[in-house]
């Protein structure tokens, strides 16, 4: 197994070029995207679209008339959408249909459709992606950082490098190295390191520690979710 690690918005952009066809992409969006998707898929939500932009969303509820709309720009809630993004508010039952854009993570796995298979990963769910990947075994993983903006977020490297460390057979490139070595610089604090990060700090100052607390739980659920045909559901 070969783990390569994409860490930064920029190098997301030119994915949709790229041949991802032997790679089973891992998105990380952990402050807060796949956090939040993880726990709407944990709480029973059935299938969850990812979109790029609002107008985007809107037309989607279109498609389908009994989804919420959730998801933020800045971090807030989109006016007239029924979510922002706190993983808290998907902490509900009844949310079976949800359609989702924000800033950073829903492109991302957008911009990884033509992979093999696409996996929304979060620390929340770290024990069943590591299951998951050593029970289908491919040949390539690539890790997908989503950052924030244009920058590169550290939960989201933090968190590939917790899942590569988990495979020490593996062949790791030398931006999955990175990944790794910042995951054992923070593995015993890992609440800690999502709380020196910019967008934990962001989120902090706005008055949201208790998202910033539940991101950083580990393999709390177990489950994967996975986006086919532009849509998630519990793999
Ligand atoms: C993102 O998708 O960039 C983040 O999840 C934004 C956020 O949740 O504030």
């Amino acid at each position: 197994m070969i783990i390569d690690a994409i860490l930064t918005p920029a190098e997301i952009d030119v994915l949709p070029q790229a041949d991802l066809s032997a790679s089973v992409c891992v998105v990380f969006d952990v402050l807060r995207a796949t956090s939040s998707i993880i726990t709407g898929l944990a709480h029973g939500a059935e299938e969850i679209r990812p979109v790029v932009s609002i107008e985007e969303a809107l037309s989607a509820r279109a498609q389908w008339p009994d989804a919420v709309l959730g998801g933020e720009r800045f971090g807030d809630r989109i006016d007239g959408f029924d979510l922002g993004n706190s993983p808290l508010e998907y902490c509900r039952a009844g949310l079976r249909r949800i359609v989702t854009t924000t800033t950073n993570g829903t492109v991302t796995l957008q911009a990884c459709a033509s992979a093999r298979e696409v996996w929304v990963g979060a620390l929340l769910n770290m024990q069943a992606l590591v299951d998951r990947l050593r029970q289908s075994g491919p040949e390539r993983v690539l890790l997908v950082c989503a950052g924030t903006f244009r920058e590169l977020a550290l939960e989201d490297v933090l968190a590939a490098g917790m899942l590569a460390a988990a495979f020490p057979e593996a062949t790791l490139t030398d931006a999955a190295q990175v990944a790794l070595a910042l995951y054992r610089q923070h593995q015993a604090n890992l609440c800690a390191a999502l709380e020196l990060a910019k967008n934990g700090r962001v989120l902090r100052a706005h008055g949201r520690a208790e998202d910033v607390a539940w991101c950083a739980q580990v393999s709390r659920f177990p489950i994967v979710g996975v986006l086919r045909d532009g849509v998630i559901r519990r793999g």
